[in-house]
C-alpha cells in the first residue's frame, strides 16, 4: 500500500472487474448507435482508457477540461470550464465520463450547456464513483462503478493537489498526507 495511504477502497482487481460489467452494460444499452464519449479531464484518464477497451460499439472520444476542487478537499462550490467552446456534438448520443460524482455541480453543469448550447441527441452520465451525499437537483449517472461514504479519496484518476493519481487503487489519504500534501 502507499505510505500516504490511511486504507485502500478498491484494489485494481476489483476495479477492473467492475469496468468489465459497466463496459459490457452500456454495450448492451446502445447496441446499434454510434456513441461519443465526452471525458471530463484530468479525473476520468485512466478510467476512460480502461472502461473505453471494454465497449464494443463504433466510439469517438472528445474531451473537456473542467474543474470545481481548485486543489483542496471540498468543492469550491464553482465550476470552471478551461476552453471557451465546447465540443460539437450536435445530434450525437453523448456519454459524459468523469471519475467522481459529488456534490454533482461540476455534471450538472456540463449537461445543462450542452442541451442549450450543442443539442446532442442524448447525454448521458458515467461515474466510476458515486458519493453518498445529497446532489444538485435531477443529477443521476445513468452508469455508476462503485457507490462510497462522504469521504475525499484519491487514485486510478482521483487527486489531491494534483497528485496521486497515478495509484492503482482507490483509498482514503492519511491525516497527515492530507495535512501536509504533496503539492
Ligand atoms: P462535484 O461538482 O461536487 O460533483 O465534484 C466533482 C469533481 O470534484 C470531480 O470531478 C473531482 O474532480 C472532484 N472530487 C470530488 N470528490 C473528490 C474526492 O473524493 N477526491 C478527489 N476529487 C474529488
Ligand atoms: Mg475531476
Amino acid at each position: 500500500m502507499h505510505p500516504h495511504l490511511e486504507t485502500v477502497l478498491f484494489d485494481e482487481t476489483t476495479i477492473l472487474h467492475r469496468l468489465d460489467e459497466l463496459g459490457a452494460q452500456i454495450t448492451k444499452s446502445y447496441a446499434g448507435r454510434e456513441l461519443t464519449v465526452l471525458l471530463v479531464l484530468q479525473g476520468s484518464l485512466f478510467f476512460a482508457a480502461d472502461l473505453l477497451r471494454r465497449i464494443d460499439l463504433p466510439l469517438q472520444v472528445t474531451s473537456l477540461q473542467v474543474s470545481s476542487y481548485h486543489g483542496g478537499t471540498v468543492s469550491a462550490g464553482e465550476v470552471t470550464f478551461h476552453q471557451p467552446a465546447l465540443p460539437d456534438l450536435q445530434g450525437r448520443h453523448v456519454l459524459i465520463l468523469d471519475d467522481i460524482l459529488d456534490t454533482g455541480l461540476t455534471l450538472a453543469t456540463l449537461r445543462r450547456r450542452l442541451e442549450v448550447e450543442v443539442k446532442p441527441a442524448s447525454i448521458e452520465l458515467c461515474v466510476l464513483l458515486e458519493k453518498r451525499r445529497s446532489r444538485v437537483a435531477g443529477v443521476r449517472a445513468a452508469y455508476a462503478g462503485f457507490e462510497i461514504e462522504d469521504e475525499f479519496v484519491v487514485g486510478y484518476g482521483l487527486d489531491y493537489k494534483g497528485f496521486y493519481r497515478n495509484l492503482r487503487c482507490i483509498g482514503t489519504l492519511s491525516d497527515n498526507s492530507l495535512f501536509h500534501g504533496e503539492g
